[in-house]
């Protein structure tokens, strides 16, 4: 199972457990460390996690998810819908920023040092609402996440598709890097991912977890599928707003401000806009844009290890009215 945060675990918290050193970068992304999200356990300097200490608030707004599942994507989109006051569509930040400098990451000060953008050093620094990120899972989330009354979107994907784009991410990350040799096959990724041995802890308790929770607290916590926003984004979009208690207004209705914040969004828009330029010394801004595609796990895998993460992905996900 996932193990418990600390509660105000912030960055500070995550930092403090392990490090920020690349060795431990290098063993979250090829899935050999062991303790993933393992805070609250080990060596805390707890006058630093006092100093960062942050309570989190009813307005906040967390975008959850795997990695590799569509979280930059929904960051983007967040932050559109959010901010369409604040900037006409043609001077929006998401023309000439990555969606990672625009949601903070609650993780950020530890899988990452020397940002190559401004990283705020307290939380309380950012604007009300609060766009917030992570991958952890929900149990392992700090207490006062859970009872804030925040609101999470949570944001699942086909775990083969996962998959997939997880294995070009870190390949991406080994050529920056210049080590390729830390790159596993697909096949070995497969097993490891089938054992919950994985970057971000077992996949299907991550989702199934937040799941539960948008039944049980629908108000507090929407679950969307990449598979659907990319079918048709739009009606994803208003239950988006509607959520978040900013439902677009008959008159953006009529000049379908929707429709503008989906093509700002657009993958080949992302990609434009990201083609150079890099969040830190381990990733470039444009490895997080590939080919945004559901169903590349065609291409990928043999149908015997099709055969078993269906087998594998019904007997999780029996009985819970969940499917991919
Ligand atoms: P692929 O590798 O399958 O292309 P995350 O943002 O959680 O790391 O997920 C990355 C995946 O989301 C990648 O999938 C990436 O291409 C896809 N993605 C990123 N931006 C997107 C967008 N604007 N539209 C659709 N997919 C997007």
């Amino acid at each position: 199972g996932f193990l418990q945060l600390a509660e105000a675990s912030n960055t500070a918290t995550l930092g403090a457990e392990v490090g920020n050193s690349a060795s431990v970068q290098q063993q979250y992304l090829t899935g050999s460390f062991p303790i993933v999200f393992a805070a609250g356990k080990g060596n805390l300097d707890e006058k630093e996690v006092g100093k960062k200490r942050s309570i989190y608030t009813e307005s906040d707004l967390f975008i959850a998810g795997f990695p590799k599942t569509g979280t930059t994507w929904l960051k983007s989109l967040l932050f559109g819908i959010v901010k369409r006051a604040n900037h006409p569509i043609d001077h929006s930040p998401l023309l000439t920023h990555h969606p990672q400098e625009l949601v903070y990451n609650l993780e950020n000060d530890w899988y990452n040092q020397a940002f190559a953008y401004p990283q705020p050093h307290h939380l309380n620094e950012l604007k009300s609402p609060r766009l917030l990120s992570t991958h952890v899972p929900y149990t392992s989330l700090p207490e006062s996440i859970k009872t804030s009354g925040c609101r999470i979107l949570y944001i699942s994907r086909n775990p083969l598709d996962t998959l997939v784009s997880f294995y070009y991410f870190v390949l991406e990350y080994a050529k920056k890097i210049e080590n390729e040799d830390i790159v596993k096959s697909l096949e070995n990724f497969f097993e490891d991912f089938c054992e919950g041995k994985f970057t971000g802890g077992p996949y299907f308790e991550h989702v199934l977890e937040f799941w539960n929770m948008s039944l049980e607290r629908p108000d507090k916590v929407l679950f969307l599928k990449y598979e659907d926003l990319k079918d048709d984004l739009k009606p994803h979009l208003k239950r988006v707003a509607e959520f978040i208690g900013m439902p677009f207004s008959p008159q953006e209705e009529s000049e379908d401000v929707i429709t503008q914040i989906i093509e700002l969004c657009n993958i080949k828009n992302m990609k434009e806009v990201n083609k150079s330029g890099v969040i830190n010394k381990f990733f470039e801004k444009k490895s997080y844009f590939r080919k945004g595609e559901v169903g590349d796990w065609t291409n990928h895998f043999s149908p015997a290890l099709v055969e078993k993460m269906n087998k594998l992905m019904k007997e999780k996900l029996d009985g819970s009215g969940l499917s991919f």
